[in-house]
């Protein structure tokens, strides 16, 4: 009986490696978060940079650029594991330029940049020498992360590498117990192509884990519930086995003393990751935090005629992020042939314009002290709160009652054009705005205080409205 569970067992791990088995779903399953957060005495020095570089570019490049149905087309299609990796044969990036990847995302007013190093496919875009499956052992015979790691650093952004431990072409992942060996080959893929990208590149900045820890695309990552079925967020693997994270990312930590690392290994992070436009999420200003998310709707690879969002879609995530006291990281998937989709640099641009006439309301501030409300959010440094109005329609002409700040407000000015009068009462600050843009994205005020808008606590921000009263001898 028992011989014949295991055989019936060992068919369906089967099946699933030859990937004819049923859909298991999407990738925008949501995760639990385990991971503990960093508590050394070095943690907020060591993360400050990155707190007030608030925008960065991520892009999710590989063989599943190729077919240009995103990053997920070998799961998704359940492709053959020996047929997707022909795709390795065809990738030779002829237009590779991370000199010109660099420059966009500097236009773009970001300040650090993420690349997938390896995804969950496997194929490793530098050189392992443990792995056939890289672009260095087929048709590009190249180790694009070191040219990509070299550019990001003269250009003078920040590099980050994205990681992901998991590899779908391992039964061991779908099946630990029954394929230790496996699994346990995996977790020396993990360590050892971690160690590669730790010692060979220089200084790294990020190391943007994705798919580790014990959540659903950890090991065991599929469940037998009627059906084969990707394993549900709240139903943990409770196997023996593990990816080490812990022991693996003090290595990392070791080799580089300086790296950030996000939230998705079981090891202590520097900052949690949100994903996807509607995981903006609250106010939080306690641990760092990132929302990611695409450029485009749809995949995080490359996707032919995947829309792209609008300007004011984009600032509007990248406005309510730092409000919310988080970062944004933006994802492009650049093309097969390496290059960013010129719409998808043009789009970047404009956001790097924005962001050189209204940047100091967004670099190195901080979120509140106004939570976010109808109005929109706000931002602060020094002495000043900027009011991020993201909701002008409902406003113009009106005068939006927020609630009292402890500090005295010496000056208000509008930053976007059109005029801002200011009132600070016992009651509150009455901001009214007039003849301001119709079109404005992102109406900002700047309220000047006489104190450091860093000694207000987070004031909860229900804003009224009432008309504005006409001025004197006007109708
Ligand atoms: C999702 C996608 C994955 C992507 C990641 C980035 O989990 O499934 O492909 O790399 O988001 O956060």
């Amino acid at each position: 009986m028992k011989a014949l569970a295991l055989h019936v067992r060992l068919i369906a791990a089967f099946v699933i490696l030859l990937g004819v088995t049923a859909n298991f779903g999407t990738a925008s399953v949501a995760r639990a978060q385990s991971a503990p957060m960093v508590t050394d005495a070095d943690a907020a020095q060591r993360i400050a940079w990155w707190r007030d570089a608030k925008f960065g570019l991520f892009m999710h490049w590989g063989v599943y650029s190729i077919p240009g149905r995103g990053e997920w087309v070998q799961w998704q299609e359940q492709i053959p594991v020996d047929e997707y990796a022909k795709l390795a044969d065809q990738f030779h990036p002829d237009k590779f330029d991370p000199d010109a990847w660099a420059a966009v995302a500097k236009a773009a007013g970001m300040k650090y940049t993420v690349l997938t190093a390896r995804h969950h496919d496997g194929f490793a875009l530098f050189d392992d020498p443990g792995s056939s499956f890289t672009a260095m052992k087929s048709a590009a015979h190249h180790d694009f992360v070191a040219d990509y790691v070299a550019a990001v650093r003269k250009a003078g952004l920040r590099v980050g590498l994205y990681y992901s431990p998991l590899d779908w072409r391992y039964p061991g992942f779908y099946f630990p117990e029954l394929y230790r060996a496996n699994a346990i080959e995996l977790r020396e893929q993990y360590q050892r192509q971690l160690n590669e990208l730790a010692s060979h590149y220089g200084k790294l900045d990020i190391l943007w884990f994705d798919g580790g820890g014990v959540d659903w695309l950890g090991f065991g990552g599929v469940n037998f519930k009627g059906r084969w079925q990707a394993r549900p967020k709240g139903d943990p693997y409770t196997g023996t086995f593990t990816w080490q994270d812990v022991e693996t990312v003090a290595k990392l930590r070791k080799l580089q003393p300086s790296i950030l690392i996000n939230d998705r290994t079981d090891a202590p992070a520097d900052f949690r990751s949100r994903e996807g436009d509607r995981a903006m999420g609250n106010f939080e200003n306690q641990h760092p935090w990132e929302l990611c998310t695409t450029l485009t709707d749809g995949a995080w690879g490359y996707q032919l005629n995947a829309r792209i969002k609008s300007l004011s879609e984009v600032l509007h995530l990248l406005v309510g992020a730092v409000g919310r006291d988080g970062n944004l990281l933006l994802n492009v998937g650049p093309r097969p042939d390496g290059q960013i989709e010129p719409a998808h640099a043009a789009r970047l641009r404009e956001v790097g314009d924005w962001l050189k006439l209204y940047g100091q309301s967004i670099y190195a501030t901080r979120g509140g002290p106004y939570l976010p409300g109808d109005f929109g959010v706000s931002t602060y440094r020094d002495k000043t709160i900027y009011l991020h109005i993201l909701n002008l329609a409902s406003f113009n002409g009106k005068t939006l009652q927020l609630p009292p700040l402890s500090a005295k407000v010496v000056d208000c000015a509008v930053l976007t054009g059109g005029t801002a009068t200011c009132r600070q009462t016992a009651a509150g600050v009455d901001v009214t705005l007039t003849d301001n843009p119709a079109d404005a994205i992102d109406s900002i005020v700047a309220l000047s205080l006489a104190s450091p808008a860093s000694e207000i606590m987070p004031i909860k921000t229900s804003v009224t409205m009432k008309e504005t009263a006409a001025p004197a001898g006007k109708e």
